[in-house]
């Protein structure tokens, strides 16, 4: 490892928040602006790419400029840029990759792409200083479900994902159904507090001969089938109580998943990451089944938890040290997988 202190500047623009941060050695956040566009895409029910990507152009240069701002520093200053180039929205996408090109060219800097799921990974890093690889990390997003062996720095196993929707889609499309609107997944954590877990039995989001897959897609229609099965015959159904049997039916595979891997790949430490891990009943769920199994458990503050710039700079940071760079060429890539470069 080098021993001078390594600065880099990332850039995160893959669906709906246009991010800049500034990350000391991969650990120390010194600056760590989000601009959600949650406000706008809420007019229409959900994120509309041609308007991400044209709020991005907008938001990009105050962002980045605000980043170096509150890190006290200049363009000339940092060692590195770090971009995220895949997965996400391909227009979304361009707009951060295109930024750091042009300024990586402009001021004669390294540039380096990275996996947006290697970021919401990386997470975990700034938030648990001590935290090294091998971990499990269980990664839950808007897009994403994955189970990942983190071998080392930089190198994954995806041991179990999901089939069809990411559990996100599944928190944002049950919200939509009963009428809680975008973004569904801190509308659902919030409304089932009030709700009764053991009201509805919704079916469990499992494949069979898979047993560290996820399929959330039947979940969902279970939601869909109770509620018009509840209109037509015009009985009265609990939003909360719908929310909250929904969330326990996702937060029980989850868990479940997760320290079977575990126990499976005999790793007693496991993180979780995305937006999705964010959730209040996932959270405290994991810190007790982690006690329960002698795993140590690890998450990121909220703000780490949705999409952010920090964390993609924690996640350059690593390649920057093992000496990984992009070229000019560097172009989004809407469904890049995790591991590949
Ligand atoms: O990681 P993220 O910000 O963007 C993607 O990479 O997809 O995740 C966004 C997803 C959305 O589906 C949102 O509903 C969900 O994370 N989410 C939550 C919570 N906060 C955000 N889901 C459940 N409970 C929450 N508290
Ligand atoms: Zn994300």
């Amino acid at each position: 490892m080098e021993n001078k202190d390594v600065y880099i500047l990332a850039i995160e623009s893959s669906c709906d928040e246009t991010a800049a941060a500034v990350v000391k050695n991969g650990r120390e956040v010194l600056s760590n602006i989000i601009s959600s566009q949650i406000d706008i895409h809420t007019l229409y029910g959900g994120v509309v790419p041609e308007i991400a990507s044209r709020k991005h152009i907008e938001n990009i240069n105050p962002v980045v400029r605000a980043a170096l701002k509150e890190a006290k520093m200049e363009l000339k200053d940092v060692d590195a840029i770090g971009v995220t180039y895949g997965p996400g929205l391909v227009g979304a996408l361009l707009v951060g990759v295109t930024q750091a090109k042009a300024m990586a060219f402009a001021a004669n800097k390294p540039l380096i792409g990275v996996h947006h799921i290697e970021g919401h990974i990386s997470a975990n890093y700034i938030a648990n200083k001590e935290l090294e690889p091998p971990f499990i990390c269980l990664v839950v997003s808007g897009g994403h479900t994955h189970l990942v062996v983190v071998n080392d720095y930089g190198k994954y196993e995806v041991i179990g994902h999901t089939r069809d929707d990411a559990a996100g889609e599944a928190f944002d499309k049950v919200a939509r159904a009963i009428g809680l609107g975008y973004p569904g997944g801190p509308k659902i954590d919030k409304v089932a507090k009030e709700g009764n877990e053991n009201a509805i039995k919704f079916p469990k989001a499992v494949v069979n001969d898979a047993p560290l897959d996820f399929s959330f897609s039947g979940l969902k229609s279970a939601v869909l089938n109770y509620i018009n099965s509840c209109q037509m015959k015009e009985i009265e159904y609990s939003v909360p109580d719908i929310a909250a049997s929904f969330q326990k039916a996702v937060v029980d595979v989850l868990s479940e998943h997760a320290i079977k891997a575990c126990k499976d790949r005999k790793i007693n430490k496991l993180a979780i990451a995305g937006g999705v891990s964010a959730n209040s009943a996932i959270r405290s769920r994991m810190i007790e089944e982690c006690k329960k199994n002698n795993i140590e458990f690890y998450y990121p503050p909220i703000i780490l938890c949705t999409d952010n710039a920090a964390m993609i700079g924690s996640a350059a940071y690593y390649e920057y040290i093992k000496g990984e760079r992009s070229d000019y060429y560097l172009n989004a890539i809407p469904n890049l997988k995790l591991g590949e470069r």
